[in-house]
């Protein structure tokens, strides 16, 4: 739920200019877009409501024909500044699935924020047209933005460096039915940690579960910012290490989270190129890590998983892709405030 403490929180965060233009704009909003839910962070779900959306999306998976005709009449809307393959697909088909349709635009470039219209603007003119938007935005802090002047819930799909909460939960579900549990874990997350929002999303929603302990390998150059150390992990070196190698800490692991290198982050080429093989996992790697030690991956990739890791029966990233449908219609269900028809009970 958005309010002045939260919004304040999140300038911060994303250096978005923090003028009192939004805390005023929040003071005078209608009671029903007050209490509308958005989801901007994995922390806009509380622990107890992610757990509700991941069993819904269990149960979706194992009764797909139950849910078809839930969203009837509803549209969502994509908007996506950013390239997409997974997020933007996997939203539309979860509509589709769910009864409902789907309207946005394939580029940026084709929209009129090519002529220079606000998000501000653009997310008022879409709330006209559509139930629910998910939106992708090179821009730290915009589906925030889009939230605040939004009559429909907005979800993020992924902005800048910050956070990815959809992915996450897809994430969480691919964790929980591999490992039995979303708690007392070691989880490796290598690569690009500096400005992967898929990890910065998942450490966050981890953090929330008992006895979870992190092993940050990268880069000194792409190592895990402070701000994510200081505040989502209280400066505590019990709960996290980092390593500058994957292999010798691979024993230690019960999930490995890849990620890959994103040359679009970086101002320099000859950086990129520098840095973009400096993880490689292959089948004659993956002998050190514990058998039952799942691979996931938010995908794309491009050279940090060798394809001979594909056949390894620990490679859970095209898993992670299949939940990713059932994720995002528990998402538009529960943000919709829809029915499950197998329990008769709203969501959240
Ligand atoms: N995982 C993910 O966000 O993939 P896309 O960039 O293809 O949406």
């Amino acid at each position: 739920m958005l309010n002045a403490g939260s919004i304040i929180k999140c300038c911060e965060i994303n250096g978005i200019r923090n003028d009192n233009k939004y805390i005023d704009h929040i003071n005078c909003m209608k009671e029903e877009e007050y209490d509308m839910r958005h989801l901007i962070d994995p922390k806009d779900l509380s622990v107890e409501e992610t757990g509700d959306i991941l069993a819904l999306a269990e149960r979706i998976r194992d009764n797909m024909p139950a849910y078809s005709e839930v969203a009837k009449g509803k549209k969502i809307a994509t908007l996506f500044y950013e390239p997409s393959t997974r997020t933007r697909l996997s939203f539309e088909t979860a509509m589709l699935n769910l009864g409902g349709t789907v309207i946005g635009f394939p580029s940026a470039d084709v929209s009129s924020v090519n002529k220079g219209e606000t998000v501000e603007d653009t997310i008022r003119v879409i709330s006209c047209y559509a139930d629910i938007v998910a939106m992708r935005h090179p821009k730290e802090g915009a589906p925030m933005l889009a939230s605040l002047y939004s009559r429909i819930p907005v979800i993020n799909a992924g902005d800048g460096g910050h956070s990815h909460p959809t992915q996450t939960m897809i994430d969480l579900m691919t964790i929980k039915s591999r490992k039995g549990r979303l708690d007392n874990l070691t989880v490796g997350l290598c690569g690009d940690l500096k400005f992967g929002r898929t990890v910065h999303s998942l450490v966050k929603s981890l953090s929330r579960y008992k006895g979870n302990k992190y092993i940050f390998i990268s880069p000194q150059e792409l190592k895990m910012p402070d701000y994510m150390i200081q505040d989502v992990l209280d400066n505590n070196t019990d709960v996290y290490k980092e390593s500058r190698q994957l292999e010798s800490v691979l024993p230690e692991l019960d999930v490995l989270y890849m990620t890959r290198v994103q040359k679009e982050r970086f101002f320099s080429e000859d950086e990129y190129i520098r840095l973009r093989d400096c993880y490689i996992l292959n089948a004659e790697k993956l002998k050190k890590a514990p058998k039952d030690m799942p691979v996931l991956h938010p995908l794309p990739r491009i050279t940090e998983i060798a394809a001979d890791v594909d056949k390894d029966p620990r490679a859970a990233y095209f898993e992670q892709v299949q939940n990713g449908v059932y994720v995002r219609m528990a998402l538009i269900m529960a943000l919709l405030v829809l029915t499950d028809p197998v329990t008769g009970k709203k969501i959240i």
